[in-house]
């Protein structure tokens, strides 16, 4: 169970390490019989390739605009170290003189963002600034596309708090094409809070700050989805982080903190720390989609669906030189259940018995051992069968000695005392998947809200579904409680409202499991003068693609 740090769990958990075999190679095969996850670096004879760490030009380069305006071209990809597999499309950026692809826009908040969007391809876009606080005209959500050889200006104010967001596109019905090809990007918004925490911990982007983008994509193959695709969503058979593929990080013994970013179409991961032994090494949670937790918040185990963020430090303090830790995700069981529904035409031979899990480590968790089952959808990395992302290699021993601060920042919990209810069912019928039995349509908004006004959500799922990671956009919410969550959920709750980890604080996309209740709450109070639209989907994009989404008014 996560619990706050203290520091003889610290201790525990770190003890393995001093022990580990790691300074010899280690052969797949010992890793397997150990029962540490898929061996490092599995694909035949790719070699495992040094982590790719964003500087300040280039390839997730970062940029701060400090009020200047900026130009993105959605084009064709260029000027990418060719070791990097970025995917085929990217946003080009020039700025001081520097060329950027997909820049990762790093902001004060209270900052004006002057952006234009320049669309380079064959086909309408879109920018959408996922997580922004800002009005319908700049929230990029789709009612107004660019065409091609078109552009449009956004001009904004960063309101929100310190924090990773992350921008993509979002034209209907083209969004998971355009984003799987490699257009999206991390934004960094910094404050107060996020200042006071570099300091305590003496961390600095680029060296011991690092961003983790991950995404997995289908060796050699462009966006082709199939029929069973569009329904489960799109999975990769590989897995990147920031473009690198088997990446290794050097690190030395002391403090990092890792940045992460799930950018996969569809695929949830369950990520853990882990010697290459498998002894796991609990890591720190200090921040989620909307910025720094209250207090930091010691895990094994976090759940990141689609669009989430996670802020982690690990400690490798108690690390000798020449061990190996691992970012992994852990064996889980996906849970997709949707026996009620119609399977799509090239379904009819597949397979949708419950199938054992691979060997693999029995996870912390009691209820996600080896008894978890692993739903085959005939992909060759099916989800929630288990994967090593990144080796961190510790190759020299420093000397650290700051603490994680207590507090971190001071969120204020939305009121709900004056809140009303408004339910929402996720299911599937009739060949779609759906929200209130409803799918989507331009200009239509069956969501009404009056602003200023608190309002709580319930979102149920349905038992016979899958996993759905909800998001709205305008509008960070506080995730109040789970409800009937499956036992595989329930046994990480953090409290008695059934909460995990990653719900505390701010939050703008929350996955809610089959059979789940998730109870969140939105306070619709904005600066922006007259009626606003928004959208509130499931940011499997496959899902959101074909309809998962409905409009929200905010009048
Ligand atoms: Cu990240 Cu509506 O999207
Ligand atoms: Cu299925
Ligand atoms: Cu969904």
């Amino acid at each position: 169970m996560p619990a706050h740090p203290t520091r003889r769990r610290v201790l525990q958990g770190l003890a393995a390490l001093g022990v580990s075999a790691a300074t010899r190679p280690v052969h797949p095969d010992i890793l397997a019989k150990v029962g540490a996850a898929d061996s490092f670096c599995r694909s035949g004879d790719r070699h495992s390739q040094r982590l790719y760490v964003p500087g300040d030009a280039g390839y997730l380069g970062r940029l701060a605009p400090r009020g200047g305006a900026l130009a993105l071209t959605a084009g064709v990809t260029g000027g990418v170290p060719s070791a990097l597999t970025p995917g085929s499309l990217g946003y080009a950026v020039r700025n001081r003189g520097r060329r950027y692809s997909n820049p990762t826009l790093v902001f004060q908040r209270g900052e004006r963002a002057q952006m234009t969007l320049i669309n380079a391809l064959a086909e309408p876009t879109i920018v959408h600034w996922h997580g922004f606080v800002v009005d319908s005209r700049n929230d990029g959500n789709g009612s107004v596309l660019v065409p091609p050889a078109g552009r449009l200006a956004y001009d904004f104010v960063v309101r929100n708090r310190g924090g990773m967001y992350w921008y993509h596109p979002h034209p209907h019905g083209l969004t998971a094409a355009q984003t799987y090809r490699g257009l999206f990007g991390v934004i960094l918004v910094e404050d107060d809070d996020e200042r006071a925490l570099r300091a305590a911990l003496d961390v600095t982007p680029g060296t011991t700050e690092v961003p983790l983008v991950l995404q997995d994509r289908r060796a050699g193959a462009d966006y082709a989805p199939t029929p069973h695709d569009l329904m489960h969503g799109f999975l990769g058979d590989e897995i990147f982080v920031n473009g690198t593929h088997c990446p290794y990080f050097d690190v030395s013994t002391r403090l990092y903190r890792f940045r992460i970013l799930n950018a996969a179409n569809a695929r949830t991961l369950l990520l853990a720390f882990r010697t290459a032994t498998g002894t796991p090494v609990p890591f720190t949670l200090i921040g989620n989609d909307g910025g720094l937790l209250e207090k930091p918040i010691l895990c094994k185990q976090l759940y990141l669906a689609t669009a989430e963020r996670i802020d982690v430090l690990v400690d490798l303090r108690s690390a000798a030189v020449g061990d190996n830790v691992r970012l992994e995700t852990l064996v889980f069981d996906p849970m997709h259940a949707e026996v009620g529904a119609a399977a799509p035409a090239d379904d009819a031979t597949m397979d949708h018995s419950m199938h054992a899990a691979p060997s693999a480590a029995p996870s912390a968790a009691p209820s996600a051992a080896p008894s978890a089952a692993i739903h085959q959808h005939a992909a060759a990395w099916p989800e929630g069968a288990p994967r090593a992302l990144l080796e961190l290699r510790v190759r020299t021993r420093i000397a650290y000695d700051r603490r994680i601060p207590d507090r971190l920042s001071a969120p204020i919990a939305v009121d709900t005392s004056n809140a009303a209810e408004r339910p929402f069912r996720l299911g599937f019928a009739k060949g779609r998947w759906r929200i209130n039995d409803r799918v989507f349509e331009m200009g239509v908004t069956p969501i009404e809200v009056m602003r200023g006004t608190v309002e709580t959500w319930l979102i149920r799922n349905y038992h016979t579904s899958m996993p759905h990671a909800m998001h709205l956009h305008g509008f960070p919410f506080d995730v109040l409680a789970r409800e009937t969550s499956p036992d595989a959920i329930a046994a990480w709750a953090i409290d008695v409202q059934g909460r995990l980890a990653t719900d505390l604080g701010r939050k703008d996309t929350v996955l809610v499991w089959p059979g789940e209740s998730v109870r969140i709450a939105i306070d619709f109070t904005h600066p922006f003068p007259g009626p606003q639209t928004y959208v509130f989907h499931c940011h499997n994009l496959e899902h959101e693609d074909g309809g998962m989404m409905l409009g929200v008014s905010v009048t």
